[in-house]
């Protein structure tokens, strides 16, 4: 089967990597030139491709049986608006217009972001949850998947995975958040975060690939934890002093939602990280 990657980044690298051994001919994308020899090493074919060139895109759609979507900015700095829409929005409608003259994909997975629910004071949401789009970011995210969830057809499937807060292998939470220890910070703590390790990315993705999932799937783990609770944990394992929260203090608006992932594991899918490793 040939699978082509669309931009092939801290996820789609791994993915590449099990497709490969698992026979899949793999196609990779990525935008930057330095990075094809990196990639070539977990796919066999490595293109670049960015989402607003078509004919980058068609050269990595032909032939292929199915796209997996795992784009995001490049670079570590948070972009625009305007970074964000090129990225996703641009991408996916020109995906969408070039599957249309590509009958062999049978297939489009794209992983997308739990973020589409919003704040949502720490209650439980499912795929059937109305999104909240209280800001630009998760309207560009919604957007994309409705563009990408509106070209699926008797020909071809379309699975949306929305993702939570990814860590895994070079994205340790332990490492990320330990320069966090000893300081006060604005807010009670008392919000949810939703994870998921790159290790259930990666067999979500060859679940759904597998047994052709169609429409919406949570990718999160079984345990929403507190901020607090994560960031004691990550103290209390490096031998740090602990966060202090000040409620007096102004913070910026957050998420706050409990991310359900029943409807995956209802299909069978059993996650190799359950709980969320520190
Ligand atoms: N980070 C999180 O916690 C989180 C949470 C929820 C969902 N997600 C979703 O998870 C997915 C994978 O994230 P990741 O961490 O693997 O991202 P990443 O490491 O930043 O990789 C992103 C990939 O997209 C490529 N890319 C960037 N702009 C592009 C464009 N305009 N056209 C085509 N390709 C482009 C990049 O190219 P280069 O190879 O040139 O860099 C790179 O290969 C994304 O869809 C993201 O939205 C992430």
């Amino acid at each position: 089967m040939n699978v082509a990657i669309i931009g092939c980044g801290y996820v789609g690298t791994a993915i590449a990597r099990q497709l490969s051994d698992l026979s899949y001919l793999v196609t990779a994308t990525t935008t930057t030139l330095e990075r094809v020899t990196e990639l070539q090493a977990v796919a066999q074919r490595v293109l670049v491709a960015t989402g607003d060139n078509k004919t980058s895109l068609l050269a990595a759609l032909e032939n292929q049986d199915a796209v997996i979507v795992t784009i995001a900015p490049t670079g570590n700095e948070q972009v625009d608006e305007d970074g964000y829409k090129a990225t996703y929005l641009h991408t996916a409608k020109n995906l969408v217009g070039i599957l249309q003259q590509m009958p062999t994909v049978k297939h489009l997975i794209y992983t997308g972001s739990c973020g589409v629910y919003g704040n949502r004071n720490g209650e439980w949401v499912n795929e059937e949850s109305s999104v909240v789009l209280d800001n630009e970011y998760a309207k560009i995210l919604h957007d994309t998947e409705k563009i990408l969830l509106a070209a699926s057809s008797l020909n071809l499937k379309v699975s949306i995975l929305r993702l939570g807060a990814i860590y895994g292998y070079g994205r340790e939470i332990g490492k990320r958040f330990s320069k966090l220890a000893g300081t006060t910070r604005p807010g009670n703590g008392e919000y949810f975060t939703n994870w998921i390790h790159l290790d259930d990315i990666v067999s979500a993705v060859n679940f759904a690939l597998t047994y052709e999932l169609q429409g919406i799937y949570n990718v999160v783990n079984d345990t929403p934890l507190t901020i607090s609770e994560m960031l004691d944990r990550v103290c209390e394992m490096n031998h740090l002093p602990l966060v202090e929260w000040d409620a007096s203090l102004p913070r910026n608006k957050t998420n706050n939602q409990r991310v359900s992932n029943q409807k995956l594991k209802e299909l069978g899918y059993k996650l190799i990280h359950p709980e969320t490793e520190i």
